[in-house]
């Protein structure tokens, strides 16, 4: 496994790699590597000849009072965990190489960033297309592999790709979880153990709307409100949105017709946890 510091170096190892006919895929994370992000690069390997992680702690997607400071780094770890899986290469670049001094240049997300996430976290997903975008251009890939869990930032990837004529295809693999449903996430690991018990609520919810839709109900209000009793009574601390939205521009509804998605933002004390599931009436 090579690990390269340099945006130079690992655009022309890359670029050699595809000139002698090998597909490549990358897989962009933030670091603190658990079993979800392990799959993607194991989806990599399994999809392209060459698999490149890419470990960056992006600053410009975290907001002012948000974890950017005490997000976790453990990058001998991690590499540790890349090396066992035989990752061929992992991009890991200072904050300087990708922000220098000065640094003014942004991707507008397109509009399916608007609501959600991009309401509660003004900017956050400036941040994330900005360093994606930035990402592709100096890891020039066949295919990103990015996980569901993080439902919104798949769209506006996907969209911003689509829109921008980016030369790269998306892939889009389930989330992982935890024996006992909670989604593998690298914030899981500030919750105490009071809070992992409550946690849970997340995907109860989330079971439990499936289950409703199985059962034909299809008024969205009602499934919504019976997400909202169980994050109550588990009880999470802060419910930012339990909400059930359209699969592809997340907007609202009001009925289900075919397919929607059931989305969470919950706090459970300092820790922020977010999660989806597919409703699908077929
Ligand atoms: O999902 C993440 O870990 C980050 O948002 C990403 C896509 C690596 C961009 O920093």
């Amino acid at each position: 496994m090579r690990v390269v510091h340099s945006p130079h170096e690992i655009y022309s190892q890359l670029t050699h790699e595809r000139s002698t006919g090998r597909s490549v895929g990358l897989v962009p994370t933030m670091g603190a590597l658990h079993a979800g992000h392990l799959s993607l690069v194991e989806q990599a390997k399994r999809d392209c000849d060459i698999a490149v992680a890419t470990i960056f702690v992006n600053p410009t997607q975290f907001g002012p009072h948000e974890d950017f400071s005490k997000y976790p780094r453990t990058l001998d770890c991690d590499l540790e965990l890349l090396r066992k899986i035989n990752c061929d290469y992992v991009f890991v670049p200072s904050s300087e190489q990708i922000y220098a001094p000065g640094h003014s240049t942004f991707i507008d997300p397109p509009a399916v960033s608007r609501l959600w996430e991009g309401e509660i976290r003004p900017g956050h997903f400036r941040g994330v297309a900005t360093i994606v975008f930035k990402l592709f251009m100096m890891a020039p890939a066949h295919v990103a592999f990015f996980g569901r869990k993080d439902y919104q930032q798949v769209a506006v990837i996907r969209t911003m790709v689509e829109e921008l004529n980016l030369p790269i295809r998306i892939e889009i693999c389930d989330t992982i979880r935890e024996a006992d449903g909670l989604a593998m996430s690298s914030r899981n690991r500030y919750l105490s153990t009071t809070e992992r018990t409550r946690a849970l609520g997340l995907w109860r919810a989330l079971q439990h709307a499936r289950e409703l839709v199985e059962q034909n109900v299809v008024d969205v209000a009602k499934i919504e409100a019976a997400m909202a009793e169980i994050l109550h009574t588990a009880p999470i601390d802060a419910i930012d949105y339990a909400r059930i939205v359209d699969a592809l521009t997340l907007e609202p509804l009001e009925q289900i017709d075919d397919v929607a998605v059931a989305i969470i933002a919950a706090r459970l004390g300092t820790t922020r946890l977010i999660d989806n599931l597919t409703l699908s009436r077929r």
